[in-house]
């Protein structure tokens, strides 16, 4: 055993090729003791290595059952810090590259969430009147400070059982940080647009007036994911313009004006269900990241079907996009040294709160 470090400067110019074949036979030494869990974000050349692949709730679930040593995660950090909160102790959760963050996730931290609640408490008993939610898409204190103040984590799929679950709670919603997911979800289930309401976290209060508070259902974080911002509804009524027959689906991250103009609207593996189970000549046009509209375009195509992405520039999402064949199977090689690097570890006193409010997730998931 080599306990010392390869550093990555060994790999960072390596060619594609050649990684793809190391990283094969990385995966075959290491056999069982690895399970690599691949986002639908992530690109092809680390796609095809995935032992399993799947939404963010897929892979949660994934996580918590695997019993391998290593769980490589191939996503963001917000995901490798879930599959070490719901993991073992022994088990050892990897993310390839530490910089594979999540924009929207940052958009929210613990003390802009403190100070928001302690502010909401001012004006009502926020314990006993507010249930708060984040969307998976954040951090682990984030998670935990939902399990202590009684509320839930949620994923895209699972956004309307964990809002009704949330409202049986409590009289209202503190929705953390994606305002699109929050919005575009509560208006579904008939909540009206004036009593959802966008926390401005520069400003004190959100920007809101008591009275604007005290009337809202659900009071949404002002985060939002850059990628799915590309979206507009006039490449919608273009592209409707062009071909009548076409359906269009989008990921709930999309803006609220795209989500109405949608005649589908959910998460990645919603998005796979649909277009697969859809009938042979059928068109799409698709609001989500390009890797996954790519990957499904071509299967589309071998099955008689036209997958189209949405926006005229295709977007990346930028962070999931550093998970590189580089610094995958340096991770690798490193393991096969007996080196752990990219260790993602949750300190447990903030996971065992965040395990609480994922936990509550899970129940209400179907
Ligand atoms: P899904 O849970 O639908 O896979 O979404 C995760 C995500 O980050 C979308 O941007
Ligand atoms: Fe975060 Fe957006 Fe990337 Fe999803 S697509 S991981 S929300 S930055």
């Amino acid at each position: 055993m080599n306990n010392v470090t390869i550093p990555i400067k060994q790999f960072i110019s390596l060619n594609d090729a050649e990684c793809q074949q190391r990283i094969k036979a990385a995966k075959a030494a290491l056999g069982e003791r690895l399970v690599i869990l691949c986002h639908h974000y992530q690109r092809d050349e680390v796609f095809q290595f995935a032992d399993f692949t799947g939404d963010s709730l897929q892979l949660s679930r994934k996580a918590a059952q695997s019993g391998a040593e290593y769980i490589i995660f191939c996503g963001v950090h917000f995901m490798a810090e879930v599959a070490d909160i719901l993991s073992k102790p022994t088990q050892k959760a990897i993310l390839p590259d530490l910089a594979a963050g999540c924009s929207m996730a940052d958009m929210a931290d613990l003390p802009k969430v403190e100070q928001a609640w302690s502010e909401l408490s001012t004006i009502l008993d926020a314990d006993q009147t507010i249930t708060p939610i984040t969307y998976i898409n954040s951090a682990a204190n984030l998670k935990a400070f939902c399990g202590r103040h009684g509320g839930i984590v949620c994923t895209s799929t699972n956004a309307a059982n964990v809002l009704d679950w949330a409202f049986n709670q409590r009289e209202k919603v503190f929705f953390f940080p994606d305002q699109h997911l929050g919005r575009n979800t509560a208006y579904k289930m008939g909540i009206p647009l004036e009593q959802i309401v966008t926390w401005d976290f520069d400003k004190p209060y959100g920007g809101l007036s008591h009275e604007k508070i005290k009337a809202a259902k659900i009071i949404l974080w002002d985060g939002f994911c850059e990628v799915h911002m590309q979206f507009s509804p006039d490449h919608i009524d273009q592209y409707r313009a062009k071909y009548p027959d076409a359906k269009i689906i989008s990921h709930p991250e999309s803006s609220f004006e795209v989500c109405q103009k949608s005649d589908e609207v959910g998460s990645t593996d919603h998005i796979i269900k649909t277009i697969t189970a859809s009938a042979k000549g059928s068109r799409w046009l698709v609001a989500t990241e390009v890797n996954l509209v790519d990957r499904l375009a071509r299967q589309a195509k071998a099955e008689g079907k036209i997958v189209d992405y949405m926006a005229p520039i295709a977007c990346k999402c930028s962070t999931m996009y550093r998970i590189d064949p580089q610094h995958f199977l340096w991770t690798l090689e490193n393991l096969m040294e007996g080196n752990v690097v990219n260790q993602i570890t949750v300190p447990e006193d903030v996971a065992a709160e965040a395990r609480l409010a994922l936990e509550r997730m899970f129940e209400v998931s179907v």
